[in-house]
């Protein structure tokens, strides 16, 4: 039988030997390929190289661009302290980048020093945040009205960053579209700004961010100034005050670079700080708010007023008159007591610090009455007649000669005009009773 011939068992046993020694000889290979890594910079990366049957062969990490033979087996060659080499069971090997540059982004060889030689490739990718280019980019701006402006804005990073613009206080920016047409928007793509005519509203800070979805996004203020003309906007062009009031005058300024501010009086007399002025200015972007505050009204302060203010592209005035006021429609309030005022008196009686308390006088009333009720209902009606006097207009005089009480101490014997005598227990009442009402 030729199943059992010593031929059949001599081709077997050759098969065997052959199958053996052929599996003893597999040559190397990789067992897949090398799994691409991306990492930021200064970061760490690790490149792994799966590799099979290497026997008494050797694996070599090699980059690529450079041509530069990294690491044999676990010897590192290169310089470059950052690169390690480590494997796991002869299988796996590794090779370790510390603290990543952008140069080292690329691909990357793991090669087995076979006849010929056999290799594999990854690619590292290396992130980089974005940075602004100073010089290319605008710093702080400034263009006249109407002009047209246009800031750029530069970055690198890796990806190549996004750049986008918006206004600092949130406000849209105002755009032309390429048929012309202006609308606003929130922001801006792009390396350029360019705003056609540009106006006071556009002024303040912009920022230019770049982005590129590694943290961090960069940004940078470019400050927008916008010059112009001062204007002048009067809130109050006839302001009435009392005399002895505070009363404060303003004037709303626009104007860019911010203006040199003064207030003037009739001949051109500049008003200064004083005990008597108070001068205020407060601003805002372009906006400049004027104030003049007149501590205590007298008559000299009764007249016209000039706000002015000048910058190197011109100069505007606003005026204000400052005229007396005549108090006469005073709110009544409620006491307890049936009583009912208010009771206007003599503008005489208001700044007197000689003895008018004994012997005040009167425009009007009964210098002889000697009762508080008599004296009240005289005032009421003194009072009612003006009001009607002023409403018709033609009461002028009488107006003048009455005044607001300001809201010091008179006495009361002042504002009833007692006889002496009946002064004193009669202000206890009062001044108990009616504190409110007179005092
Ligand atoms: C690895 O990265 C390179 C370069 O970006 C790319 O061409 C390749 O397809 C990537 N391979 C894998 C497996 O993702
Ligand atoms: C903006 O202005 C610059 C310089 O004036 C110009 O080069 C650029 O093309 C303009 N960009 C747009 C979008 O209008
Ligand atoms: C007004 O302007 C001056 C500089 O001219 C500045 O020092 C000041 O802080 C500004 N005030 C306000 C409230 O903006
Ligand atoms: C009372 O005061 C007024 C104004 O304060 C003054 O004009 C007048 O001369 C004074 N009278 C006396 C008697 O002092
Ligand atoms: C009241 O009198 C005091 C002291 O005499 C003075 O400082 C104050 O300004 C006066 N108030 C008014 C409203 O006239
Ligand atoms: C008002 O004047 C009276 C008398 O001169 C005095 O006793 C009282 O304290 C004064 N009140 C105030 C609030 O000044």
């Amino acid at each position: 039988m030729f199943l059992f011939s010593p031929t059949f068992i001599l081709l077997t046993l050759a098969t065997i030997l052959l199958n053996s020694s052929a599996s003893q000889a597999l040559p190397p290979d990789f067992a897949g390929p090398i799994p691409n890594v991306t990492t930021a910079v200064s970061r760490d990366a690790v490149l792994e190289c799966f590799v099979e049957n290497l026997g008494m062969y050797k694996v070599a990490w090699i980059k690529m661009n450079t041509q530069t033979l990294l690491t044999i087996d676990m010897n590192v060659i290169t310089r470059d302290p950052r690169i390690k080499v480590s494997n796991n069971n002869i299988r796996q090997w590794f090779l370790h980048i510390k603290k990543v540059k952008e140069e080292d982004r690329g691909y990357y060889m793991c090669q087995i020093n076979t006849e010929p030689m056999i290799s594999i490739t990854g690619y590292l990718d290396v992130m980089v945040p974005p940075t602004i280019i100073e010089d290319g980019t605008s710093s702080d701006t400034i263009a006249d009205e109407m002009s047209k402006v246009s800031l750029r804005c530069q970055a690198t990073g890796y990806p190549t960053p996004k750049i986008f613009w918006r206004r600092e206080d949130q406000k849209d920016i105002s755009v032309v579209s390429y048929t012309g047409r202006r609308f606003s928007v929130s922001k801006v793509e792009g390396e350029y700004l360019n705003i056609s005519q540009i106006t006071r509203e556009e002024m303040g800070a912009y920022l230019c961010i770049a982005t590129n979805g590694i943290p961090p996004s960069v940004s940078k203020r470019i400050m927008l100034e916008v010059n112009f003309r001062p204007k002048i906007r009067v809130p109050n062009q006839l302001v009435g005050a009392t005399v002895g009031s505070q009363v404060i005058l303003k004037c709303n300024v626009q104007a860019w670079p911010r203006p040199l501010t003064s207030w003037v009086r009739h001949k051109g007399v500049i008003i200064i700080n004083s005990n008597m002025y108070h001068l205020i200015e407060e601003n805002d972007s372009y906006n400049t708010y004027m104030s003049l505050k007149i501590k205590h009204v007298s008559e000299a302060d009764f007249g016209s007023y000039k706000c002015v203010a000048r910058n190197s592209f011109g100069e505007k005035e606003g005026f204000i008159r400052l005229y007396e006021e005549i108090l006469s429609t005073p709110k009544p309030y409620m006491l307890r007591s049936t009583f009912m005022a208010p009771i206007p008196f003599p503008k005489e009686l208001h700044n007197d610090d000689n003895d008018s308390t004994l012997s005040p006088r009167l425009h009007y009333g009964h210098p002889t009455s000697n009762s508080l009720m008599d004296d009240y209902k005289d005032l009421r009606a003194e009072h009612t007649r003006l009001e009607d006097a002023q409403k018709n207009q033609d009461g002028r005089t009488e107006e003048r000669s009455l005044h607001r009480s300001n809201s010091n101490n008179t006495s009361c014997a002042t504002r009833f005009h007692l006889p002496g005598s009946t002064v004193q227990w009669l202000c206890f009442i009062v001044n108990t009773v009616l504190v409110q009402l007179c005092c």
